[in-house]
């Protein structure tokens, strides 16, 4: 049982493959075109995860896409027939269910194959449900409560329910136009950070300000403690004048969707590049405190509905590591998992997995524990990387390239890590990392400066040995995906000021040794020469999608300011060579 999962006409486009059944690869398509939250069909990805697995799109049984335009459509209907049709809302479904009916098509051009010899069965499955499925079914949890959160996804912002076994059932949701993700793009937009994704800007920006207009900002949004949440829509655009997205192709972009009423009330907005001023700090920390009240409040409603204590979340909410950190305490569940790719590249392993399960019935036989579903590139392809440019290298053994490189990051060395298969998800964990010492305060500045050329607000993130993390991080079960904040070991904060964020806290990545030896060894090395079990973390690449192949890595090593580079088993040293 083949089934190829795609996440199609919308943001992050992605592809995940099962083969017999099995997850062999999950890619975004942002890898290989380069082009951050790349939208459109994922032809690339698609080609690369066949073609890793040995397969042609004829080999596949059933094709899964995580849309569904007939869902909630009586819904729709009455939408539209309440305000009146609109030609843009018309013309965008037209296109989005003329794009689904031909994706056999696409997919078949895709692959250079005539689309007669696909005999893939195509299923639709809708967007919310495929975020619980890429949560759920890869879960350590034989039951558990599912609640997915996000901007909008087949007229959807959020739906909770109830996953057992190999099936998913829905309680309840929320319908356009009201969407917790939606506000919180909104303000993000009010605050001056106008591209698709920024959120996580303003959830870096939050701890620096007060929840000053908390208050006001509750006059945003009206929770119903039994079913959600409605927004004030006097403060939004969105339901009334549409949104001018693109999703075509290229990366995504999203028009306005506040009113002028927001900045009557809140003052004139922030146009990017001004100076960041308390008030702005102040609205992303109150915005911040309204996300979590509203979503902590939806959980802890669903955990007494459904009487259960493991929680699965998904959908681009819950890339929010602030909230997540959290639901333990503040809620009545005890364990909650996230899927790496909780935005919507994840859902093109969901909708692989919905048919799976609960379609075809399947049990379930695996857990996710690990982010690691990417190409991988052999020694040669390193080797011919640094050959095409010149540079010298060393070849070490694994042993001696980890203590190597722990060496050069202990002396305040800034070292590209480019190791195995490409990570799934928006995060670095050790495959496509740049690493530097967690001790030095002056680093954050310097990366952030020099390296990444990014908001100096911006934080960074540690990894940690798994086994040590409980003494230094005050947070009792693992973060392998570095989805979760809390706080630093008070104790502990001064030693590693660089990932210790302004309000003492981090976003921890726990690292295994048996996931990630390679990365755990180059860790391990540097606890050995400094007692800290913690390197700073953060992706290898400079404000492009995570870097793919050695060609990547080794431009990027050359057009900055890194000093070191650790490609597959070959150092390169940029004093030591001369550059
Ligand atoms: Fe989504």
């Amino acid at each position: 049982m083949n089934i190829l999962g795609l996440n199609a006409y919308h943001g992050d486009a992605s592809a995940a493959l099962l083969v017999n059944g099995s997850l062999q690869s999950a890619m975004e398509e942002e890898r290989f075109t380069r082009l951050k939250h790349q939208a459109g069909f994922p032809a690339l990805a698609a080609r690369h995860t066949l073609a890793q697995a040995g397969l042609g799109a004829m080999d596949l049984d059933h094709l899964a896409i995580s849309r569904d335009p007939s869902a909630h459509i009586h819904r729709k209907l009455i939408y539209a027939l309440s305000r009146g049709p609109s030609l843009s809302a018309l013309r965008d479904r037209l296109w989005n269910v003329s794009k689904l009916r031909d994706v056999k098509t696409t997919l078949a051009d895709a692959c250079g194959v005539p689309e007669s010899a696909l005999r893939a069965q195509v299923h639709r499955v809708e967007h919310h449900r495929a975020h619980m499925a890429s949560s759920f079914f890869v879960s350590p949890f034989e039951r558990a409560a599912l609640l997915s959160i996000d901007g909008f996804g087949d007229f959807v912002s959020t739906m909770w329910g109830v996953g057992c076994a190999n099936t998913v059932t829905i309680r309840d949701w929320v319908e356009f136009p009201h969407s917790m993700g939606l506000l919180y793009t909104a303000i993000t937009q009010y605050l001056g950070f106008p591209k698709y994704g920024d959120e996580f800007k303003v959830m870096g920006l939050a701890p620096y300000g007060e929840p000053e207009y908390l208050d006001r900002l509750r006059m945003l949004v009206r929770v119903k403690p039994s079913d959600g949440f409605e927004l004030d829509l006097t403060y939004f655009v969105h339901h009334a004048e549409g949104v001018s997205m693109t999703w075509e192709s290229g990366a995504p972009t999203i028009g306005d969707v506040f009113s002028p009423k927001l900045e009557a009330t809140f003052g004139p907005r922030r146009q990017p590049g001004q100076p960041l001023e308390t008030r702005h700090r102040n609205v992303a920390a109150s915005l911040q405190a309204l996300l979590e009240e509203v979503v902590l409040g939806l959980l802890r409603a669903l955990a007494k509905k459904t009487g259960l204590t493991d929680l699965c979340l998904a959908g681009g909410v819950a890339l929010n590591c602030t909230m997540n950190g959290k639901i333990l305490a503040e809620t009545p569940f005890e364990r909650v998992y996230i899927q790496p790719a909780a935005y919507d590249a994840g859902t093109s392993l969901g909708a692989a997995l919905y048919v799976k399960h609960h379609i075809l019935g399947a049990p379930r036989d695996f857990v996710m524990d690990h982010t690691y579903w990417g190409l991988e590139y052999s020694r040669a392809a390193c080797r011919a990387a640094l050959e095409a440019q010149k540079l010298p290298y060393r070849e070490l053994s694994e042993e001696a390239l980890a203590d190597q490189a722990a060496a050069l990051v202990a002396e305040g060395n800034i070292v590209g890590w480019f190791q195995g298969r490409f990570e799934w998800g928006p995060r670095a964990l050790g495959n496509r990392s740049i690493v530097c010492d967690p001790r030095n305060a002056s680093m954050k500045d310097h990366l952030n400066r020099r390296i990444k050329h990014r908001e100096g607000f911006r934080p960074f993130a540690p990894s940690v040995l798994e086994e040590r993390a409980g003494d230094w991080f005050e947070q009792a079960s693992g973060s392998p995906f570095m989805l979760m904040t809390c706080r630093v070991r008070h104790d502990k904060q001064a030693l590693v000021p660089a990932i210790t964020h302004v309000d003492g806290t981090a976003r921890q990545q726990t690292v295994s040794r048996t996931t990630n030896p390679r990365y755990w060894s180059l860790i391990h090395a540097f606890e050995r020469r400094t007692g800290v079990p913690i390197v700073l973390n953060t992706s290898f690449n400079e404000n492009e999608p995570v870097v793919n192949t050695p060609e990547e890595a080794v431009a990027c090593f050359l057009r900055n300011d890194m000093d070191v580079l650790a490609l597959g088993p070959y150092l390169v040293e940029k004093q030591r060579v001369g550059l």
